[in-house]
């Protein structure tokens, strides 16, 4: 597509005795500037009512009355939600829990997906509908199932598990050994012995777990392929993708991006709040980035909500001008489509009072329906930006495996290790200088970097000391902080001086680690200021590094906190501690001047996001106002205002476009 995507879930399968609607929709979707409709995405017992009864005659009238207006479809495959009859004569194809109890039929995202009785049934009709609808022009891209996602514990899934062991260690042995399986005499003597973790069995060996989550992950990845074989295999040549979830640790989804096309992802931010708008957009800023550098190029926003949506903890209503900012907010970060779900609100069931592009008014004079129309024209206006790419200088390392093992050490602080918060306050502290991140797991590379944040890398893989390593001595500035470099990736402790394989880079080696009670801090003191920290602190020896901040209390007061080291033709810093707000804005201000990574703008107003993303000899610069005060960009002779006030302006709630010509 030629501008950017703009449209979202439909669900006419709700509407088939209302031709009266179904004709509306689509002259309120054409009058909101839309061009696009997401098909198909829970409508499998529509299509197959019964066993090998196929109807797709109804969607193939709605996918051309749509086109024949412009608007185009990406069409779901519907394994998200089974029909009953599969259930009911095939009871395999529900889940069965960590205890072992077999689900019932109900509600959605719930199959084994390891069942070949399942992934055949979906085979037949995702071929169906590639079939019938790969030649169709109408037809740009496929979303496979919805929302990946949950586990099953059925015997089909622990003998797959137990196969996909023995194909990653060989022999029992070397299982044994890289799950330290000797501890309280848990040692297996065959692989037919190893049931995956449970609730009412294993559930302390942290090698088993991190294993079991790397399985399901690439378990589902399996059964993903077994769609898109049957897309391919049915004709289908248009892009594939599945629908991601904000900061969903169930999957590793570094892993599964590679056999996807392009990346999508559902973002639901938790707007209008008690703590104002800034920190769900940064929050959702970051998974935006991660989501773009999964594979390095633009993304969908396949869904986002018009109004409010009805699961959060309350339904806030979208202030006036917040879905301009929140949908321009995805454009900047990589996204090349703004999609909602949904289109047209249900009447009934579990999601009645979500918020919708036409509510149950049918009505085009809403407040909602007007602003998503002005997205409409702001989209079409700024189209030229359309698959401009985002060149980060700086990446924050996310690392879903590091995540899982983190969240499962047993000490130093089981009330609360803080890894996302953690990542979190950091990409805050690099984003209010102004610049570009990529957030990227230990997969990615680091060639593209002069800066990489590393927060608490507990558990190593993929030689990634070695890379930093050379990130490093190649002129990179690493900012590494405490916990990293103590595991490896089935959670056996490194031997020897640790943070492992770096402790030469960083100039510092681990002593001991201090876990804090709630409420307790530390401070940070040197240079004449003085910062806090809680939650964790280690004690570090410096072998070399220069020591910038010292504790300012306990056994270890004037024991190093902070330290930087000059390594090759780089530098690495090393927080030993949680600091507060004040000492990561001033370390990353430090460390982003050492990388030489200059703002995107200069004095960027409070309150306002900015991100960048390049075409050709243009610089497109997105400007949000999440905040509470008018804010203004001075524009150079280079640049011109694409959306917003020609002067520069930005009111809270407010967006500007700029393109600035290299
Ligand atoms: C998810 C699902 C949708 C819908 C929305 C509601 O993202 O994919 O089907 O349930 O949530 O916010
Ligand atoms: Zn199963």
């Amino acid at each position: 597509m030629e501008h950017f995507i703009y449209g979202g879930d439909y669900n006419p399968d709700q509407w088939l005795d209302r031709p009266d609607i179904l004709k509306e929709d689509v002259r309120l979707m054409k009058n909101a500037h839309m061009n696009e409709a997401t098909l198909g995405v829970f409508a499998w017992a529509v299509e197959e009512p019964r066993e090998g009864e196929y109807h797709l005659d109804w969607l193939e009238e709605i996918i051309d009355r749509l086109y024949e207006n412009g608007i185009s479809t990406i069409l779901a495959t519907p394994s998200g939600a089974r029909p009953r009859w599969l259930a009911e004569k095939y009871p395999e194809v529900l889940r069965t829990l960590p205890d072992g109890t077999k689900a019932k039929f109900g509600g959605r995202h719930n199959h084994c997906f390891t069942s070949p009785v399942y992934r055949q049934k979906v085979y037949e009709i995702d071929r169906k509908l590639a079939e019938k609808f790969a030649g169709n022009p109408a037809v740009i891209g496929w979303h496979i199932s919805n929302e990946f996602g949950g586990e099953c514990y059925c015997p089909l899934c622990q003998e797959a598990f137990r196969q996909w062991l023995k194909k990653k260690y060989g022999t029992i042995e070397a299982l044994n050994r890289a799950w330290w399986s000797t501890f309280w005499s848990h040692t297996y003597a065959d692989f037919s012995e190893v049931e995956a973790p449970s609730p009412i069995g294993e559930s302390a060996t942290m090698g088993l777990d991190l294993d079991w989550k790397r399985f399901i992950t690439d378990q589902t990845a399996d059964f993903m392929k077994v769609e898109k074989k049957a897309l391919k295999d049915g004709g289908a040549a248009q892009p594939m993708t599945i629908n991601m979830m904000y900061d969903y640790d169930g999957l590793d989804y570094g892993r599964m991006a590679k056999d996807l096309d392009i990346i999508s992802w559902d973002s639901y931010p938790e707007w209008g709040g008690p703590e104002g708008n800034e920190k769900p957009a940064l929050g959702h800023g970051r998974c935006h980035d991660y989501m773009r550098s999964l594979k390095d190029q633009p993304f969908l926003l396949m869904e986002s909500c018009p109004s409010s949506t009805n699961w959060q903890e309350v339904s806030r209503l979208k202030a006036p001008g917040l879905l301009t900012c929140a949908s321009l907010h995805a454009i900047g970060h990589g996204a090349d489509s703004v999609q909602y779900f949904q289109i047209r609100q249900s009447r009934g069931s579990s999601e009645k009072f979500h918020g919708a592009l036409i509510d149950q008014t049918g009505r085009d004079d809403t407040r909602v329906y007007k602003e998503a129309a002005e997205v409409g024209r702001m989209l079409e206006r700024i189209s030229r930006a359309k698959g401009a790419v985002t060149r980060a200088r700086a990446a924050l390392v996310q690392d879903t495996q590091n995540r899982w093992a983190i969240a499962d050490t047993q000490g130093p602080r089981n009330c609360g290790m803080g890894y996302l918060e953690f990542i979190q306050e950091l990409y805050r502290a690099l984003k209010k200088q102004g610049i570009d991140v990529d957030v990227i797991d230990q997969d990615h590379g680091y060639e593209p970097y002069d800066l990489i944040v590393l927060p608490m890398l507990y558990s190593v893989r993929n030689e990634n000391d070695r890379r930093l390593k050379a990130f490093v001595e190649n002129g990179g500035v690493l900012v590494g902080t405490y916990f990293t470099g103590v595991v490896d990736e089935t959670d056996l402790c490194f031997e020897g001086d640790t943070p492992h394989g770096l402790t030469d880079v960083f100039g510092i080696r681990r002593l001991e680690i201090d876990g804090l009670y709630d409420g307790q801090k530390n401070t940070l003191t040197g240079n004449g200021k003085t910062y806090s920290c809680d939650r964790l602190c280690e004690r570090i020896a410096p072998e070399g590094a220069e020591t910038l901040l010292t504790y300012g209390e306990d056994f270890y007061a004037g024991e190093s906190a902070l330290t930087v080291h000059a390594f090759g033709k780089g530098k690495a810093y090393y927080l030993a501690a949680h600091a507060d707000e004040a000492l990561l804005s001033d370390l990353m201000r430090r460390a982003i001047f050492d990388a030489g990574i200059g703002p995107l703008v200069q004095d960027l107003p409070s309150g306002v996001e900015v991100q960048s993303r390049l075409k050709g000899d243009s610089t497109y610069l997105f400007f949000e106002n999440f905040g509470t005060e008018e804010g203004k960009i001075s524009l150079s002779k280079n640049e011109s205002v694409l959306y917003g006030e020609q002067d520069g302006s930005i009111p809270p709630c407010h967006v500007l476009v700029v393109e600035r010509k290299n």
